[in-house]
């Protein structure tokens, strides 16, 4: 499939195609200034009382009344409010006046950099940009379709994961600008969760691509985060976490505020990003070691890549806030989190254990246990907690090779597009 060119947005026969079934516009007349603002008052007036009248279809078209109110409106255009906003005239920003949270410093500033990690983050995401029409899903499509292609075991795997994945990833794509964005008051983060945004949407785009391919039930896999329990029960644990801070009203800036937005950056970059994807990677992954849909894994292995990202940036930022705010970071606060770790690990191993009844992939119920056993591990030490399964190991050790895949080199030797540029543009 071709990229966008520029010349998709060169065909004007559709424009005017539509036109003809639009009524004849009205000559512009020719006037001087003074007419054509009394003519653009008279307009104005007619269209209300064309609107009054309960007719919406007669507002007028002429563009030198368009142009005039366009004028008008310049000319009372009052600069006071966006002067109070923006402290017109204030200190420049310094790198000391930037916060994690609760910032007055302005926003609109990216440099000077304080939080450097972040926008290299935002880079190093941009350096693994893909998309998923890029993979070849032939082969998927064959063996979808073929009777004996896949076991029934495999083929609950593929649409479980494709049930759970297809809105988790919108779940945390609205979060992310519906709840964290505001509270998060520094330009170098929000950078990096615009980015993040972008990709999940590109997720969520691969999810359906894939559904689309196979030719799957379109309602019932999207329908399973509300459906399947073991799925119902990840969206729900996260969404609870999500409704305080989408409230219009909500704002940080108290200890119990500030506690709330922490709790939503642990469920979000911990627990759903960071142990809610790993049983279905590492399921759908493996069947790519098998040969078995591999553009379905190729598609996950991408957004593995991202998704690793996406959690460590996350893992940065809660542990800014927590050096910036140690007052937050209280002994029964630890306790909450490491229980909230403890139940998302207890909802995945549920989850490994309703997609996998027997042993499949060369994996069971058992072994993803004891990974995600190893996964807890990991999230409490990046947080600074105690580690609470003693004596668990990774067993499956190729999981993180698959997260280190470089753009140019993937583990199925499939190729990247490159993709076009400004200068490669054809005007
Ligand atoms: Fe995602
Ligand atoms: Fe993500």
């Amino acid at each position: 499939m071709s990229i966008l060119s520029w010349d998709d947005f060169e065909d004007d026969e559709p424009k005017q195609a539509a036109q003809a079934h639009q009524p004849a516009p009205v000559e512009p007349k020719k006037t001087n200034d003074s007419q054509v603002v009394s003519d653009a008052k008279q307009s104005s007036q007619n269209v209300a009382a064309t609107q009054s009248a309960g007719t919406y279809t007669a507002r007028s078209t002429n563009p030198t009344d368009s142009l005039a109110r366009a004028s008008h409106a310049l000319e009372n255009l009052d600069v006071a409010p966006g002067l109070e906003e923006l402290e017109m005239g204030a200190q420049r920003v310094q790198v000391d006046d930037k916060a994690m949270i609760n910032c007055r410093a302005d926003l609109n500033q990216l440099v000077p950099f304080k939080y450097e990690w972040a926008w290299q983050k935002y880079l190093d995401g941009c350096a693994n940009h893909w998309m998923p029409q890029e993979v070849n899903m032939n082969h998927d499509i064959a063996l979808w379709k073929s009777e004996n292609g896949l076991t029934e075991d495999e083929r609950t795997i593929v649409m479980r994961s494709l049930g759970f994945f297809s809105t988790a990833d919108s779940l945390v794509a609205n979060n992310l600008v519906l709840a964290i964005y505001r509270h998060i008051t520094n330009p170098e983060c929000r950078q990096y969760i615009l980015r993040q945004a972008f990709e999940e949407a590109i997720h969520t785009h691969a999810y359906q691509y894939c559904i689309e391919s196979l030719g799957m039930d379109e309602g019932e896999v999207f329908n399973m985060y509300r459906e399947v329990p073991s799925v119902a029960r990840k969206a729900a644990w996260g969404l609870k976490y999500t409704q305080s801070l989408c409230d219009p009203t909500f704002h940080t800036g108290t200890p119990e505020n500030d506690q709330i937005l922490l709790r939503n950056l642990i469920a979000f970059y911990c627990v759903l990003e960071g142990i809610f994807f790993y049983c279905g990677f590492s399921q759908i992954l493996s069947m790519g070691r098998r040969n078995k849909m591999n553009g379905v894994a190729e598609q996950f292995q991408y957004i593995l890549r991202d998704e690793s990202m996406h959690l460590n940036f996350g893992i940065d930022m809660i542990n800014q806030i927590k050096i910036e705010n140690p007052h937050l970071w209280t002994a029964e606060f630890q306790e909450e989190i490491i229980q909230m770790i403890l139940e998302g690990t207890m909802l995945e191993i549920e989850y490994a254990r309703d997609t996998m009844p027997r042993g499949v992939l060369g994996m069971n119920a058992a072994m993803m246990e004891e990974y995600l056993k190893f996964i807890c591990n990991r999230r409490l030490a990046q947080l600074g907690l105690p580690e609470q399964f003693a004596g668990v190991n990774n067993p499956f050790q190729w999981m993180s090779e698959m997260m280190d895949l470089r753009k140019e080199k993937n583990f199925f030797e499939t190729r990247v597009t490159d993709y076009q540029t400004g200068g490669a543009l054809s005007w």
